[in-house]
């Protein structure tokens, strides 16, 4: 027998059934498909705090218990024994790889890495100075005109192929768009660099130099700045039905092309309530300026009347902690350590999260330091430009779309997204 909730209209006491559809984990759900062939009304949910989008069997969060599984794996495990790939070929496959696969996925992304020539046109029509989320959101709409038979994918051939290339080419598109942002040559995808140390070589590199410039004017990349971007990745790669992911799900909806999907998620990340935060928690942080300021601010952020928040705190779901966070503390602590930082950024940053964690303005409303307040310090801390800690958020978000697209294309009944209105016009 299925288990069912029944509403009662008050006004004429009629009643209505719908049936509850249990998840594997988390909260059930009532299916409301038919409430308004049943009722004659809409259901009303502003920014969708209560609706669920869509199945899916790729990301768990549980906000109170402050837990994130990517297929079933809890996000500390990934973080700590699993590189980025590793975590991509997860996504995809629902499958940690064994070595074989590793080293096979590993070396088809490297095939994959290099942009068409022609690319670098559009690059270029930009403004030096650009902020290169505006320039990889355009270039990520343009690959499509480059692989247009990925409008009709019908295979699991087909998905995996389009997957690895977004994935491969995401880290040399945020690259160049970097590079052209500051006036300085592209410089190619190294085939012998890892993913992630790849993507630091082609923001870094002189052209035809061997050297290149690693953090404190270092002539090689640190091994512990390639782990601390590379788990950045990984904590970035999913996040359930998010703003940006839910934005792709729509244009998947409508059948367009993959990567012009993935293009309107990147513009999506872009504000500043969603990944945009990390540059905007950076920004604040210099505008504090100062740990003596750090009570003014929270004063601020308290104020009813101050439209003043907080940057890197608070979150739709988490409302205990923030998995990712506490993950990225510690690494803000291991590369203080190791890297000798005396950062005032992170002494601002550690001022604040104590401050609000013992004020009952942010304990009553639940607001904890989110992925973004952290990932923005470490990045200052890699000597990260601001305007590419948003463009580092979509590559490691790029596998999170991506898998996400799949699923929904895989799905059978899915209907275009096409919510209704409370119309109170004329
Ligand atoms: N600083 C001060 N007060 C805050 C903050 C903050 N960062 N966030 C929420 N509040 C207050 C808000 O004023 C409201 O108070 P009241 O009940 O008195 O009106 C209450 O907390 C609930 O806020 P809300 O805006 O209704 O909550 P939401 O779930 O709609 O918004 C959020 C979530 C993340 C957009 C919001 O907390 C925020 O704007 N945070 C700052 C931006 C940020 O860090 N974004 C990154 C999110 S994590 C990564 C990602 O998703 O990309």
């Amino acid at each position: 027998m299925k288990n069912t909730m029944t509403m009662t209209d008050n006004r004429d006491g009629k009643s209505y059934e719908f049936e509850i559809r249990d998840a594997t984990r988390g909260p059930s759900v009532v299916d409301i498909s038919s409430f308004y062939g049943q009722t004659g009304m809409f259901t009303y949910d502003n920014g969708f705090t209560s609706t669920a989008s869509c199945e899916s069997e790729i990301t768990f969060i549980d906000g109170v218990e402050g837990e994130l599984r990517y297929r079933g794996i809890r996000i500390e495990e990934l973080a700590s024994k699993h590189s980025y790939l590793e975590t991509c070929y997860l996504l995809l496959n629902s499958k940690l790889p064994d070595e074989t696969e590793l080293l096979k996925f590993d070396l088809e992304l490297r095939h994959r890495s290099l942009l068409h020539e022609n690319l670098k046109n559009l690059f270029n029509t930009f403004p030096t100075g650009a902020h290169p989320m505006a320039a990889l959101s355009s270039a990520t709409a343009a690959l499509s005109s480059f692989y247009y038979s990925h409008l009709n994918i019908a295979d699991e051939s087909g998905y995996q192929e389009m997957a690895r290339r977004i994935i491969a080419k995401m880290p040399t598109l945020a690259a160049f768009a970097y590079r052209h942002s500051i006036g300085a040559p592209f410089i190619q995808p190294d085939i012998e660099r890892s993913f992630t140390e790849n993507f630091l070589y082609m923001m870094r590199a002189y052209p035809g130099g061997k050297m290149h410039i690693g953090i404190n004017g270092e002539q090689k990349i640190k091994a512990i700045e390639i782990k601390a971007l590379d788990t950045i990745f990984t904590l970035h790669a999913d996040h359930e039905q998010n703003a940006s992911t839910t934005t792709v799900r729509g244009v998947a909806s409508t059948g367009a092309h993959p990567y012009v999907a993935i293009s309107a998620g990147i513009s999506a990340l872009w504000g500043r309530a969603h990944g945009g935060a990390n540059e905007s928690v950076i920004k604040q942080l210099e505008m504090i300026g100062s740990v003596e300021r750090v009570d003014e601010f929270i004063a601020r952020a308290k104020d009813p009347n101050d439209e003043f928040r907080l940057m890197g705190f608070g979150h739709r779901v988490y409302k205990n902690f923030d998995p990712r966070a506490k993950i990225l503390k510690t690494l803000q602590d291991q590369l203080k350590n190791e890297l000798n930082l005396d950062s005032n950024l992170m002494n601002i940053a550690n001022k604040i999260e104590e401050i609000a964690l013992s004020d009952d303005y942010f304990i009553s409303r639940k607001l904890y330091p989110n992925i973004d307040f952290y990932s923005g310090v470490i990045l200052t801390a890699l000597q990260i430009p601001k305007p590419m800690f948003t463009p580092i958020f979509v590559i490691g978000r790029t596998i999170g779309w991506i898998t996400q697209w799949i699923e929904f294309k895989k799905q059978k009944g899915n209907k275009i997204a096409r919510p209704r209105q409370l119309y109170l016009g004329k």
